[in-house]
């Protein structure tokens, strides 16, 4: 059920993180994988890291948020497997601060990377999926999607924003392309080490008190911990679920 062999992965910010690591995890799972993000020289590492597992694996540059560069970055990751079956929309920024503080231009930084570029890469994988009569979409929002940041050091009202956004889209999607057998989930992370929080939040004892605290796990989510959600919602173990939004957070947002 939860065999991914002969599918195809496509991972969005695979040169780093929950990324990598998700790209990692399909690859031991049974796919062959398309790496994209920026920074070529890391989705090359990742790619020797798969290959080495004896899966297929193609890096493509890509930012996310231009549309010629995703176009042709997904048309090349077509061309090269002929069919594109998942896709992991895992890019994304964390821009910091309140409205009272935030430039416009930070604003909309969020919102093209975390919206825009999932809007973007779908836009261009969701036909090949219509067209193959399959499809399993996973959305990386955040817990921060429907809870603010408690600790007022760290307010991020536009990645709260882009987040939330992340969902709407989700379900606007898993609507649409159920019929295609296409389904469109979302995650939400809690904290995790990676390069977005490894010199912001795990740098704050107060944040990493008030979290672990308040959290009935009592710590943050540990490497490999999201995977067997998005595992889940990759595979036909998940065929009959849609438009959901399940957050992998040690409980954090029930209390
Ligand atoms: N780490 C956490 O605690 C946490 C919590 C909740 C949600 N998330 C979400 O998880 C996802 C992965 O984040 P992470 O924690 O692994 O951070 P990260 O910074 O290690 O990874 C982000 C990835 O996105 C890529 N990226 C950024 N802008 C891009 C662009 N314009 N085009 C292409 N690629 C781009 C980066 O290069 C990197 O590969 C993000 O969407 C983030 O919002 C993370």
């Amino acid at each position: 059920m939860f065999d991914l062999t002969g599918k195809v992965a496509v991972v969005t910010g695979a040169s780093s993180g929950l990324g990598r690591d998700a790209a990692i995890a399909y690859a031991e799972a049974g796919a062959d994988v398309v790496l994209l993000a920026r920074r070529l020289e890391r989705l090359e590492e990742v790619a020797t890291e798969i290959k080495e597992m004896g899966r297929d694996v193609l890096p493509i540059k890509m930012d996310v948020t231009d549309e010629e560069n995703v176009k042709e970055g997904i048309q090349k990751a077509f061309d090269h497997f002929g069919h594109l079956d998942i896709l992991l929309n895992n890019a994304g920024i964390a821009v910091g601060g309140g409205v009272h503080q935030l430039s416009v231009e930070d604003f909309d930084k969020s919102m093209d990377v975390n919206v825009k570029g999932i809007f973007l890469v779908s836009k261009y994988v969701v036909p090949h999926m219509m067209d193959n009569k399959y499809g399993r979409i996973v959305n990386v929002a955040s817990v921060n999607a429907i809870m603010a940041d408690k600790a007022d050091v760290f307010i991020r009202h536009s990645y709260n924003a882009s987040k939330s956004a992340v969902l709407g889209l989700t379900l606007g999607m898993a609507a649409s392309y159920g019929k295609y057998n296409i389904t469109v989930n979302a995650i939400g992370p809690g904290l995790f080490e990676s390069e977005m929080t490894e010199d912001t939040l795990f740098k704050s004892e107060d944040f990493l008190n008030l979290y672990n605290g308040t959290n009935p796990m009592c710590r943050p989510g540990k490497q490999g911990e999201l995977n067997g959600t998005i595992l889940y919602f990759s595979s036909d173990g998940s065929s009959y679920t849609t438009g959901q939004f399940i957050v992998v957070d040690g409980g954090g947002t029930i209390v």
